[in-house]
């Protein structure tokens, strides 16, 4: 039955009703909707709505639809319920009878969806938040293994200069922690909670909305019901990142194509990762990077369409909110198994590290250690630059490289130029003089990797440290109560648990829920 029957004489047309409801998506949504009825129902026994009893009934029996629901979810989709909101009170109402009707009292489905989805990307975004960390402490892992297998830089695809393997996992490293803290301040901005906003103009009940806030583990409570129920900047933001990311992914992809490809032979992906071509049995295809590449599209296109769907709504709700979920889940969902798939492609890769030699020491690479030393010995760069120019040309027409020309040839294109060139043209030196920050030089890559295994060590090292309450803490605890309530964010669990302590005269409770 719907919940809204009362006005209409007449039912649904099943053509609307298939195009209205929005169960076969938001099921989805169903653990946040029942954390956030068990929420509302102990608020709404905070203003006499409920009896003590009547609210732990309920909380029973939501706890025992969460634990149903995590065990099958797919019970839900079975139902007629037009959305999720529809099917958690129904279930409830099955279960405790005319009282589960009392709960949805002081609510609307609007606060409600808005503080469902908050809720659930939250879980999602920590659980992104891991994918990024161990996508990143793999790029590392291989880095250290890989700080002196030479590799070819490129600049407009032609060979530039020499660095590291490790250099480029690096580089990666880099966007993946600008993603991670773009996400975690994402996540910091939609941490409030719309809960009691109603349909729009707020709860016509006297409920304390930052406790209700708190207790589902946000910050704070949203500040203007109109912007509550209305608000999917949360939605778009996740989308924006996960966007950015992707075009991340998307780059990291290509490089490893065009390095796997048989042109270059750089490096060699796992059985596990490839695919085989059902005609030609040499070939073993690098699909794992290519749909990486390839999904990238579909997490714009969502990112779009919720940006076109938004675009000049009127305040307050309207049903083309609805529309959020689908584009949202898939973007989440896509984001989320690239991150794995790349993550994996890296567990079983094997560097050519013969193959990138050559090819680093092929492509004149040097040219550019060439017109350095030649400033060195009072040459101009402008100058420099274009004996390098002339020397390249001639190697080129020899078919040999630069440091294959003898010491006479050498000295055609100038006169400065002595023995101690040849020292300078290996792959060594190329490398070993870009020793400022941020360089390929060893020990400047070297540095980097230590940076970075702190940083990936630090972010899950707990600066709060849990342990049991003695009494000498009373007096600190009391003072933490006046300040507000302590959150403990428990970074890696999936769910984020906030730590509520009372200090009730001189004796501790510490409840972590
Ligand atoms: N299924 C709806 C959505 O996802 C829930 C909110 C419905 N509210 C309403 N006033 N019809 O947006």
């Amino acid at each position: 039955m719907a919940l809204w029957g009362g006005r209409f004489t007449q039912a649904a047309d099943t053509r609307f009703k298939e195009f209205n409801d929005s169960l076969r998506f938001d099921y989805r949504l169903a653990e946040q909707d029942i954390i956030g009825s068990v929420a509302w129902s102990k608020a709404l026994r905070s203003v006499g709505v409920l009896t003590e009893a009547e609210q732990q009934k309920l909380e029973l029996a939501l706890n025992e639809l969460k634990l149903s629901v995590m065990e099958d979810p797919e019970q839900i989709l079975k139902s007629d319920a037009e959305d999720i909101h529809s099917w958690v009170e129904q279930q409830l109402i099955d279960r405790v009878g005319d009282l589960g009707k009392k709960l949805h009292t002081g609510r609307s489905r609007n606060d409600q969806v808005a503080t469902d989805l908050k809720l659930w990307c939250r879980q999602q975004g920590q659980q992104l938040l891991l994918a990024l960390d161990r996508l990143q402490v793999q790029l590392v892992t291989v880095a250290s293994e890989n700080q002196s297998t030479v590799l070819p830089g490129y600049t407009h695809l032609q060979r530039a200069q020499p660095v590291t393997f490790a250099h480029w996992c690096l580089a990666y490293v880099e966007m993946f922690e600008r993603d991670y803290s773009r996400l975690a301040d994402a996540m910091s901005r939609f941490d409030s909670c719309p809960l009691g906003s109603g349909a729009l103009a707020g709860t016509a009940y006297p409920i304390d909305r930052e406790a209700l806030a708190h207790s589902l583990g946000f910050q704070r409570a949203t500040r203007n019901s109109l912007d509550s129920v209305s608000d999917r900047d949360h939605v778009m933001e996740l989308m924006s990142v996960a966007s950015v990311s992707m075009l991340h992914l998307s780059r990291m992809a290509e490089d490893l194509i065009f390095y796997n490809s048989g042109e270059s032979n750089f490096i060699e992906l796992a059985d596990t990762v490839t695919s085989g071509s059902s005609l030609m049995p040499q070939k073993k295809n690098p699909d794992a990077l290519e749909l990486i590449r390839g999904k990238t599209g579909r997490v714009y296109g969502a990112m779009a369409s919720m940006m076109m769907t938004v675009k000049a709504l009127p305040l307050a709700y309207n049903k083309d909110m609805q529309e959020d979920k689908e584009g949202l889940f898939d973007a989440l969902d896509t984001w989320h198994d690239c991150l794995e798939m790349a993550t994996l492609c890296f567990e079983g890769i094997t560097i050519n590290a013969q193959r990138t030699l050559e090819a680093a020491m092929q492509g004149y690479s040097n040219a550019t250690e060439l017109a350095d030393y030649l400033v060195a010995k009072g040459i101009p760069f402008r100058e420099a630059h274009h004996i390098v120019g002339v020397a390249v040309v001639t190697a080129i027409n020899k078919g040999c490289a630069l440091e294959e020309l003898s010491l006479d040839e050498m000295k055609a294109f100038s006169d400065v130029i002595e023995d101690d060139v040849y020292p300078i043209l290996t792959i060594e030196s190329c490398l070993e003089k870009r020793c400022a920050l941020g360089g390929v030089a060893s020990e400047q890559v070297s540095y980097a990797i230590g940076e970075a295994e702190k940083r990936l060590e630090g972010r899950y090292s707990p600066q709060i440290k849990v342990r049991n309450a003695r009494l000498t803490d009373v007096d600190a605890i009391e003072g933490m109560v006046l300040t507000g309530p302590i959150r403990v964010k428990t970074y890696p669990v999936s769910v984020m648990s906030w730590c509520e302590i009372s200090a009730c005269s001189r004796s501790l409770n510490i409840k972590v829920k």
